[in-house]
């Protein structure tokens, strides 16, 4: 087939699976989430949401941290700023960048197509007794900074003599200290985030670092596009996002089952980050729901890297798809994996990409990576 032939060919195949699109919504609801609370974001319930703009020009508040006196919330976004929310002012401040060349990275341009030289700040978690900030960036690896802000500094940017290619999401054992993150693939940047999916690639990885000894550990390898990381309260095991197959994986750290990993949570999309709810169990934010994307690749692998070498940019294109079948869902999982609560905004289309979901004081702080805000929504 010559290459438009087959352009068209896949177009076909892409729009008819999206006309089932239906069918798997609700099959993926009754199947699992049989005894959740389902609340659907209807209109007399706008008005528990509040949006809150992001600086001018950016988009994409992807994780949100809280320092250790309870200020903040504090957000990495697209240009490449870590700001910082000042809850008096109602504004956001600038507190931190990722890397020292800050030409031309700010205003109205793709910044896609300058965040590997600008940085792409994802997953954000602070010391608590020191208040240095460790930053997971999509292209700088780990980094910290201190508490007044400013150029971070590069803490790790390879394991086993491997770059990180994608770096994501980290969390941090306060005591004794060490900081679990994600590399999400050493093949693939953030900017191709899809190609992860579509190539069925397994480069993943999930480390430790320990800031006493600076090795850093790889604990699992051969992943499907890991992403979050939570910790469960008492530190026994560690939640992972294995966004590709749609699911939740626990890893025990401590106990006898120390070293073994297994299925914690299947979901009905694609999880990004993971944070643990002060009323129990965590917050899961699904970047979309499980759309023609996973179906194509799990039943034909051979399609998903034909798809990858169309004359098309897969990401764009897929992005286009997801602004018209996609709303916004966030879910809370028990302790034991089981669904508590989803919602999922179906009136307004206006929650999209969701990245996380942070509870604090009944507030819910919602963000994404393409919203030009972040959402807050009271519980
Ligand atoms: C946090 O800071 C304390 C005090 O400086 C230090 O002992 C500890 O190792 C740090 N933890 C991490 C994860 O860096
Ligand atoms: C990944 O899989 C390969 C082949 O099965 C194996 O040799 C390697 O040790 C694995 N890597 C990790 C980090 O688990």
């Amino acid at each position: 087939m010559n290459s438009k032939l087959f352009l068209a060919a896949s177009i076909g195949v892409v729009l008819s699976i999206l006309t089932t699109l239906n069918v798997i919504k609700f099959f993926s609801i009754k199947n699992n989430a049989a005894t959740a609370n389902v609340e659907k974001l209807s209109n007399h319930e706008e008005n528990k949401f509040e949006v809150v703009p992001i600086v001018e020009d950016a988009v994409g508040p992807e994780s949100f941290v809280f320092d250790p006196l309870g200020g903040g919330p504090y957000t990495g976004i697209s240009d490449g700023r870590i700001v910082k929310w000042d809850q008096d002012k109602h504004h956001w401040i600038n507190f931190a960048v990722t890397s020292p060349n800050r030409d031309g990275c700010e205003g109205s341009h793709e910044h896609d197509k300058t965040e590997h030289i600008c940085g792409r700040p994802l997953g954000l978690c602070f010391n608590e007794t020191s208040g240095d900030l460790y930053v997971a960036d999509a292209y700088m690896g780990l980094l910290i900074v201190g508490p007044q802000g400013g150029l971070a500094t590069e803490v790790v940017t390879r394991a086993h003599g491997i770059p990180f290619g994608f770096t994501n999401a980290l969390d941090i054992d306060q005591e004794p200290g060490a900081v679990y993150f994600t590399d999400s693939s050493s093949q693939y940047q953030r900017r191709n985030y899809i190609s992860v999916i579509l190539s069925g690639d397994k480069t993943g990885r999930l480390m430790k670092y320990d800031p006493e000894s600076k090795q850093v550990q790889v604990l699992l390898g051969n992943l499907s596009f890991p992403n979050g990381v939570a910790l469960s309260k008492n530190g026994d095991f560690i939640l992972l996002a294995e966004t590709t197959h749609c699911r939740i994986m626990r890893y025990w750290l401590k106990t006898p089952k120390a070293g073994t990993f297994q299925v914690f949570a299947q979901l009905p999309g694609f999880p990004d980050n993971i944070k643990r709810s002060p009323r129990g169990g965590f917050w899961v934010g699904i970047h979309s729901r499980r759309l023609w994307i996973l179906k194509l690749v799990l039943s034909y692998p051979s399609l998903g890297n034909a798809l990858l070498k169309l004359p098309l940019d897969i990401t764009k294109a897929y992005s286009y798809v997801a602004k018209w079948t996609g709303n916004g869902l966030i879910i809370r999982l028990s302790e034991q994996g089981v669904i508590l609560e989803m919602l999922e905004d179906t009136s307004g289309n206006r929650w999209k990409s969701i990245s996380e979901v942070v509870e604090k004081d009944e507030t819910l702080w919602i963000g994404s990576v393409t919203m030009p805000f972040a959402g807050k929504y009271k519980i």
